[in-house]
C-alpha cells in the first residue's frame, strides 16, 4: 500500500501519548524571530575560492517537508506556514517530535558506527535537510577528523544554511551541492562531488529520512541504484524510510495530510519495500529494524535528543532542552525503519 507521505520523522512526543516533553511551549517557537518573510534570491555559501553560490528564491507560503521537520527538530529555520502544518500533523501523531529526534540519533549511530567500526572516511549526504548540529561531518569527524563529506538537498532553504556544514575540522573536508537527487548523473559528475570525494575509495551514501519522499513513479529505486553502482566495493548505504506497516490508519491520515497540504509529498513503503533498496547489498546485524532499535548502545548520551538550530553564519545556538521521552517509544508510534548494508 503507498501513501503521499513528507517528513520522515518518526514519532512525536505529547502529551496525548504520555511522552513528556521538557521543551518550552512549541508556541515559543513561533514567537521567535518569527517566520521570515519570503527571501529573495540572495547569495549562498562561497566555495572555497570566494565564489558565491546564488540562492534560487525560497517560497514561504506553502508548508515545505524540510521546514516541517526543521520545526520539529526545535528549529528556527521554519515559517509559520511550516510550523502550522507541523502541529497539524502532530496532532494526528502526537509522537512525532520525538520521532524525528530519534530518526537523527540513528544517523548519528550509524554515522559513528560507519566511521568507527567500518573504517569509512568519505560520506555522501543526499537529503541533508537545514543544518542541525550534531551534523553528519561532525559525527564522523568525532571519529575521524579526516573524514570527507559531501552534503547535498535541493530545498533552497538548506542552500540558505548550508555555511554551516563547510566548518570542517582542519584534517578533513566538508561540501554542499544544491541537487536533486531524481537526477543522481547531476550529483555523480558535479565537480563538488570530484574535488571532496574520492570514488576509488569506499564511500558511505546516507539517505536519511529521504526515499519516503520519492516516489516508485520518480525513479526511487532506480536512483539508488544509480548512486549505488557508481561506489566501489566495500562502500556503504544507510538510511531511514517511514513505514504504514506498523500503525497503517494513523499514517493514512499523516499521508492524507501531506498529500494535501505539504510540498514534497513521497510514498510510505511497507519493510519489503524498504528493503528492496538493499538489494545486492548485505545488510549488517541488526538488519533493518524500526530505526530506534539499530544498535541503541551506540547513542553517546542524550545529546542525540538535542540537535541544535544553526544560523546563517553557520553558528549554533545553545542547545535547546531535550524531547526525552518518559517511556519507550514503541515501534508503532516511531514506524521508520533504519538500515545500513555493504556493498560486496
Ligand atoms: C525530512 S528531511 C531529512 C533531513 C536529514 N536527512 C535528517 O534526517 O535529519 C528530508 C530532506 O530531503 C530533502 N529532499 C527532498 N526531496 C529531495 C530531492 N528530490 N533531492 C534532494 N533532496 C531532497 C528535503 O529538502 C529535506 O531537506
Amino acid at each position: 500500500m503507498r501513501h503521499t507521505v513528507a517528513a520522515q520523522g518518526a514519532r512525536s512526543h505529547g502529551p496525548r501519548a504520555g511522552v513528556r516533553t521538557r521543551r518550552a511551549d512549541p508556541k515559543s517557537v513561533l514567537a521567535r524571530p518569527p517566520c521570515r518573510p519570503v527571501i529573495e534570491p540572495t547569495d549562498g555559501p562561497t566555495d572555497g575560492e570566494g565564489a558565491v553560490t546564488p540562492t534560487p528564491e525560497i517560497d514561504t507560503s506553502t508548508p515545505h517537508s524540510a521546514r516541517v521537520y526543521d520545526y520539529w527538530l526545535n528549529g528556527k529555520n521554519n515559517y509559520e506556514a511550516d510550523a502550522e502544518a507541523a502541529r497539524r500533523v502532530s496532532e494526528i501523531w502526537p509522537t512525532v517530535r520525538v520521532g524525528a529526534q530519534l530518526n537523527r540519533a540513528f544517523m548519528h549511530r550509524a554515522t559513528r558506527w560507519l566511521a568507527a567500526e567500518a573504517g569509512i572516511r568519505q560520506f555522501l549526504d543526499v537529503g541533508t535537510g537545514i543544518p542541525t548540529e550534531p551534523n553528519l561531518h561532525q559525527v564522523a569527524q568525532s571519529v575521524a577528523p579526516e573524514a570527507r563529506v559531501l552534503y547535498a538537498d535541493n530545498d533552497p532553504i538548506v542552500l540558505q544554511y548550508a555555511q554551516a556544514l563547510l566548518h570542517s575540522a582542519p584534517e578533513g573536508r566538508t561540501a554542499y551541492l544544491h541537487a536533486d537527487v531524481t537526477r543522481p548523473q547531476d550529483i555523480l559528475e558535479s565537480p563538488e562531488l570530484r574535488e571532496t570525494l574520492d570514488l576509488g575509495e569506499p564511500v558511505a551514501l546516507s539517505l536519511i529520512a529521504l526515499l519516503h519522499l520519492i516516489s516508485d513513479e520518480r525513479g526511487a529505486y532506480e536512483i539508488v541504484r544509480t548512486l549505488v553502482d557508481a561506489l566501489p566495493s566495500g562502500s556503504y548505504v544507510m538510511l531511514t524510510h517511514a513505514t504504514d506497516d506498523l500503525d497503517p490508519e494513523l499514517m493514512a491520515r499523516v499521508a492524507t495530510f501531506y498529500e494535501s497540504s505539504v510540498t514534497g509529498g513521497g510514498q510510505l513503503r511497507s519493510k519489503e519495500g524498504v528493503l528492496r533498496f538493499f538489494d545486492g547489498l548485505e545488510l549488517v546485524e541488526p538488519g533493518l529494524v524500526v530505526a530506534h532499535r539499530w544498535r541503541p548502545e551506540l547513542n553517546l548520551t542524550d545529546d542525540a535528543y538535542k540537535p541544535r538550530a544553526v544560523a546563517e553564519d553557520g553558528e549554533a545556538d545553545e542547545p535547546e532542552e531535550a524531547v526525552v521521552p518518559e517511556r519507550e517509544v514503541s515501534d508503532a508510534e516511531l514506524s521508520v525503519y533504519g538500515g545500513v548494508a555493504r556493498k560486496p
